[in-house]
């Protein structure tokens, strides 16, 4: 194993690390086996040996060896002569030299270049290679918002994180089921309908939004206070709900309606889908068989009436199942859930993007599941994240100021719009684009960073045109969509590729082949930002290109060339961008 590339912090540099794999893996294959052809050592001991060289005067790829001296008895040295001999005539290496038992290698940069053009489904939606994902599906449970609560920004990371790995596994192969686990369960639907009762109908509640019905919320709690009685109502009402009292229901069902007419809302701006959106309600014919296991197995304790799962010998405090009252929990409903997506979707891995607020619920649902021998229990991940705050700040849904994402998003769109205006007058388009810029850069910089970081959030720095944001990806690629609509069609058959083998144009091409790989590393870390932070990468390496190369030249070999790159840049942008939740749109 190499060891990753440190920081000076410490912490681990992974785009250092994924930079080399890239190098590694481009022509590593072909390298491996043309020496294994010509030698006694096996094609998987020479990838494993081979390694990038820190400093880049040694070479590319180094291939130590010593490390074979012991098998071929030579003496590294004249081992390193032999096998330099068996790479003659490889193109893409430019340059060979043995240094201290170390055979050195550099690459070709033409050839490094014109292996993209090799890479004939370069339209970056297939992907190349073997397909990881095929025949196994992941579920992802996210967003999972509350009925008859406003989407507020607290809801955005769960959303955007969850969406972006919907695709991110998605474009790897996988099958993948977007879960909506939705909060329609709970004595809040009784409190809710004591509070149309009191204070409304119906029928204005059908008409309006979720605001008003979060405005008849907030009331009841204040009111609540000084009318202890209303709890008891509340309780009934629920109890009714429970009962399946058709008059309850339709309260219900109509706070349902209003929440998801809003919720689609967003979804559609942000352009998540789910494939399920069986709520904590769905399980309530469920749970009993999961409570039987339980009882089989003898992991149900009684506790002052109610039923729970002790779990002292692993250091964590009972897990709550069944209430004095015969009420069940959420903790109830996710096991019930477990099963049942389990035996729905026998998925490969079920995750769960939630706050890390609830990582004392999981780390007990996981526990439980493995206790009462769950088939999947090893393959549930509780996929974590932070907590994100405005700059003027923080929110939290009681009592403290909330900040409904619509309004964040509206306002993202309305300065995104004065400032693509301001740059650009005359672009046609101007609100679509706007929509595109300002939640872009809102959604951008919720996946910027490892998850678990916590964010406060500032409109200046995300919609920075000149900062590591989505309107600089964004506007990078309508750059390169310019050049080629400029450019018109280019034949690669007929490239001078050495008019892109400078050293900006050769981090570009690198760049553009580690694509792949950044994509597997965000789906097997689970952190989009993988992808988010490649963007800003590629970007940037094309701009430095960009301003040292003229794209659109007389010389007709030289601009195939130039053009098929920026071409690959644009793609690459687009479907990076797809894959995290962004347009991106074709001038700005
Ligand atoms: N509705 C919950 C909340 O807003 C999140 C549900 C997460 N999913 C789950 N299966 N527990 O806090």
């Amino acid at each position: 194993m190499r060891r990753p590339a440190r920081k000076a912090d410490g912490k681990t540099d992974l785009k250092a690390e994924r930079d080399k794999r890239a190098e590694k893996d481009m022509f590593e294959k072909e390298i491996a086996e043309k020496i294994a052809g010509a030698s006694v050592l096996d094609a998987e001991e020479i990838r494993a040996a081979l390694e990038v060289p820190k400093d880049g005067r040694m070479g590319d790829l180094a291939l130590p060896c010593f490390k074979f001296a012991g098998k071929l008895r030579k003496a590294p040295a004249a081992i390193a002569a032999e096998l330099s001999a068996a790479l003659d005539g490889l193109n893409v290496i430019g340059k060979k030299e043995i240094v201290g038992g170390y055979l050195n290698l550099f690459f070709d940069r033409e050839a490094v270049v014109g292996k993209l053009a090799e890479l004939s489904s370069w339209d970056g939606v297939a992907t190349r290679g073997e397909r990881e994902g095929a025949g196994k599906t992941v579920c992802i449970d996210y967003s999972s918002v509350n009925i008859a609560k406003p989407f507020h920004i607290g809801h955005l990371s769960t959303t955007v994180i969850g969406g972006a790995l919907y695709r991110i596994f998605g474009y790897l192969g996988y099958t993948v089921v977007g879960i909506n686990h939705l909060g329609d369960w709970g004595t809040q639907f009784g409190k809710l309908i004591v509070a149309v009762r009191s204070w409304s109908t119906l029928d204005e509640v059908r008409g309006k939004d979720e605001y008003f019905l979060n405005s008849l919320y907030v009331r009841y709690h204040k009111e609540a206070e000084t009318h202890p009685e209303m709890d008891d109502e509340a309780r009934a009402w629920f109890k009714r709900i429970e009962d399946g009292d058709p008059e309850a229901n339709e309260y219900f069902d109509v706070f349902r309606e209003v929440t998801m007419r809003a919720v689609e809302k967003i979804y559609k701006r942000l352009k998540i889908r789910f494939d399920s959106y069986a709520g904590e309600s769905f399980y309530n014919d469920k749970m009993q068989p999961c409570l039987d296991i339980l009882r089989e197995k003898g992991l149900l304790t009684e506790s002052d009436g109610a039923q729970v799962v002790r779990l002292d010998d692993y250091d964590m405090p009972p897990c709550l199942l069944v209430k004095a009252d015969g009420a069940t929990l959420y903790a109830t409903r996710d096991i019930a859930a477990a099963y049942y997506r389990k035996q729905t979707y026998d998925f490969y891995k079920c995750l769960y993007v939630v706050a890390y607020q609830q990582n004392l619920h999981f780390k007990q649902l996981f526990k439980v599941l493995e206790l009462m021998d769950f088939a999947g229990a090893k393959d549930m991940e509780h996929i974590a994240f932070g907590m994100v705050s405005l700059e003027d700040g923080a929110m939290s849904t009681r009592g403290g100021r909330v900040v409904w994402l619509a309004e964040v998003l509206d306002k993202a769109v309305e300065k995104a719009y004065n400032i693509v205006n301001e740059k650009n007058p005359d672009l046609a388009d101007k609100d679509k684009i706007a929509e595109s810029v300002g939640v872009g850069a809102v959604v951008f910089s919720a996946l910027w960073n490892n998850r678990i970081k916590d964010i406060v959030f500032s409109f200046d720095k995300v919609l920075n045109f000149d900062g590591e944001t989505a309107p600089y990806v964004q506007y990078t690629h309508a750059r390169c969509v310019s050049a080629l609509r400029k450019g018109g069609a280019y034949n690669i058959a007929e490239a001078d590729w050495s008019a892109v083998a400078s050293n900006e144009g050769y981090e570009v091409a690198k760049c553009l082949l580690s694509f792949e790989d950044v994509v597997r590393t965000a789906a097997r870390l689970r952190e989009p930002c993988h992808v988010t932070r490649y963007t800003v990468e590629l970007a940037e390496k094309f701009n430095r290109f960009y301003i040292g190369h003229r794209i659109v030249v007389e010389d007709k070999g030289v601009m195939n060339a130039r053009l098929f790159l920026t071409d690959c840049v644009e793609k690459t942008l687009r479907v990076a961008l797809r894959l995290v939740g962004i347009d991106a749109p074709d001038c700005m």
